[in-house]
């Protein structure tokens, strides 16, 4: 399967700092070892989109509505990212669902319409700490899955980020076995579930220096990177495993 190395650049960098990062990394991206895909945020998309054009580094949004355009106040059109040439859409990351309430439901209508418009969602799921000392991680990311593609048409691409709640922007990174076993049980579940070939990223404090080793593990496809996507140098370095 081909690796992705994802950018999730969150509520960070203008569009000038936005142009100025690709116009050093556009030097670098030859060496990734896979498809490279940015998420900057809302208002810095079209400014990736214009330092972007020409060349195979891919771009889309970190949230989108679950329709086109209307009366929604505030809101992302996954239409008008791909208006932009944006090709993916994220979908539930964690702070998403924690910190603005999204649910499950809307998650998956929000997968349905990406695909329907021909966009890649990429969805985001992950248990918590005290879920996962309670040993209840098989069955969060099982129902998250279940109830997060339920709308989701199995003949369309789609990507999952396997990124646990605990390893995001805190250091902790999971350990390379921690990543193995639960990207097995991902890799079985949507398996199970009629999804056959999904690339599956892992998210949580990927660094140019424990990079190497994850993508090893079983079932790794690549990664969501959060902080360390937003130096070049770095982002460049965890592309190139
Ligand atoms: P992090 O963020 O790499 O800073 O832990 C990952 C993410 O939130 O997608």
């Amino acid at each position: 399967m081909k690796k992705i190395f994802a950018a999730n650049w969150k509520l960070f960098k203008t569009p000038q700092e936005t142009r100025e990062f690709f116009a050093q990394f556009k030097e670098l991206a030859n060496k990734a070892t896979g498809e490279v895909v940015f998420f900057p945020s809302a208002i810095s998309l079209e400014a990736a989109s214009e330092s972007l054009k020409g060349t195979s580094i891919k771009f889309g949004a970190q949230n989108c509505y679950s329709q086109a355009s209307g009366a929604f106040t505030g809101e992302n059109s996954a239409q008008v990212v791909k208006a932009l040439g944006g090709t993916y859409i994220l979908i539930g990351h964690s702070e998403r669902r924690k910190i603005f309430g999204e649910d499950d439901t809307q998650i998956a209508e929000k997968v349905a319409f990406v695909q329907g418009l021909g966009l890649t969602p990429m969805l985001c799921i992950g248990e918590t700490l005290e879920e996962r000392e309670a040993t209840h991680t098989f069955r969060v990311l099982e129902t998250q899955l279940m109830l997060g593609l339920a709308k989701a048409d199995k003949s369309k691409p789609l990507v999952v980020a396997y990124e646990p709640v605990w390893a995001i922007g805190t250091g902790k990174v999971a350990s390379p076995e921690q990543v193995a076993e639960t990207h097995t049980d991902v890799h079985s579940i949507l398996n199970k579930m009629g999804f056959g070939s999904v690339a599956i990223l892992y998210g949580g404090s990927v660094k140019p220096d424990n990079a190497a080793n994850l993508v090893k593990q079983a079932h790794v496809s690549g990664f969501l990177v959060g902080g360390a996507s937003l130096e070049v140098k770095s982002f460049a370095e965890i592309a190139s495993v």
